[in-house]
């Protein structure tokens, strides 16, 4: 695969004050509130948070799939000088599988059951790449080898339910790289494949991205994900990004006390298991969040302070721009925060 014409872009995406909401019976609940970042050519952002923080909704408004009942109500997503929420629908076809791509959790509910592999393949390059038929299976089929599916040939002819999960996450892949995105974003990839298929789906990953130069958006509540391919993080909670930075300052140097104990919980085998410390209390319900930081109510070093809304501090030095959003880095904390 040859490397993409396009260089020098400083920023490719960038995401700027994304706010979704869901119009539920009971109201509106916010799932992405106040959300920025951005990832540059050849970059990965991990994005990490436990199972209801937002992090799907925010890829899904990349790819503008949010649907009723949910809503983008305001922000930007920059993406070569255009505001891709300004674009229609027939716009955002051209750019969703071609400049964007997409690889979601379950592969089955994206790949269709009556169709054959190649043939789904093959149709996303005749859309996006004007291919003949002959020509688009003949790609098709490279690139399943290209993700490492024996007898990329007889694999073509067969469908969904005849492969194994990781090699439908692989077809997954075929699929989103043959049009040689700009942006990949992998919701959770690998999250239901066993531990040996993830390892080969990630350095899949890593190895396509080192080749094509594309920008890469891994979301994961898998901390060793995150430590095995990220260039830099954003760690959301509650629909809010709560800390941000190069990927080994926030690993070795958590500063927000949600991320340290996400840290905390990661097994290792230098623990014993039952040292393992797991955050107690769970991720709010949207519809009825604290008042102030969303945290405070798990959080061990909550003050009073807390109850009022948290301001970003940043800085802090690292590789990328280091945020965080919590009362201990505001002078009003007081001298002794111990972090
Ligand atoms: N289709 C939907 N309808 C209503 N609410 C939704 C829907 N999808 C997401 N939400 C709300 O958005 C929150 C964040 O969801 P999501 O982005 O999927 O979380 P995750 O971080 O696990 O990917 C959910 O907890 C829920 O409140
Ligand atoms: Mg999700």
């Amino acid at each position: 695969m040859d490397t993409l014409a396009v260089q020098g872009v400083p920023s490719l995406l960038s995401v700027r004050n994304l706010r979704v909401s869901f119009n539920m019976k009971r109201g509106a609940v916010r799932a992405v509130d106040d959300v920025s970042f951005e990832v540059s050519r050849g970059e990965t952002l991990g994005i990490v948070g436990e199972s209801g923080c937002g992090k799907s909704v925010t890829a899904l408004s990349i790819m503008r799939l949010i649907a009723e009942p949910g809503r983008i109500e305001g922000g930007q997503i920059r993406y070569g000088g255009v505001n891709l929420l300004d674009l229609s629908m027939r716009e955002m076809r051209g750019i969703r599988g071609n400049k964007i791509a997409m690889i979601f959790q379950e592969p089955m509910t994206s790949l269709n059951p009556v169709l054959t592999i190649g043939s789904q393949i093959s149709e996303a390059l005749r859309l996006h790449e004007g291919l003949g038929r002959r020509e688009a299976l003949d790609r098709a089929v490279e690139m399943l080898s290209v993700v490492n599916i024996p007898m990329p040939e007889k694999r073509a002819r067969e469908y969904p339910h005849q492969l194994s999960g990781g090699m439908r996450q692989r077809v997954m892949i075929a699929m989103a790289l043959c049009c040689k995105p700009d942006v990949l974003i992998c919701d959770e990839p690998t999250t239901a494949l066993d531990v040996t298929i993830q390892a080969q789906i990630i350095s899949l990953i890593e190895d396509l991205k080192v080749r094509t130069g594309a920008a890469v958006i891994m979301i994961t509540h898998d901390l060793g994900v995150i430590s095995e391919i990220a260039d830099k993080v954003i760690v959301m909670y509650a629909g809010k990004i709560i800390e941000e930075g190069g990927k080994t300052d926030v690993l070795t140097n958590p500063l927000h006390p949600y991320t340290e104990g996400l840290l905390n919980a990661v097994p290792r085998i230098d623990r014993d298991s039952d040292e393992l410390s797991v955050i107690p209390g769970m991720v709010p319900n949207l519809a009825f969040l604290p008042e102030g930081c969303r945290f405070r109510p798990r959080c061990r070093y909550a003050r009073e302070i807390c109850r009022s809304a948290p301001v970003k501090a940043s800085g802090f030095g690292g590789i990328a721009p280091r945020g965080v959003s919590c009362w201990k880095f505001q002078p009003a904390w007081g001298g002794e925060a111990d972090v």
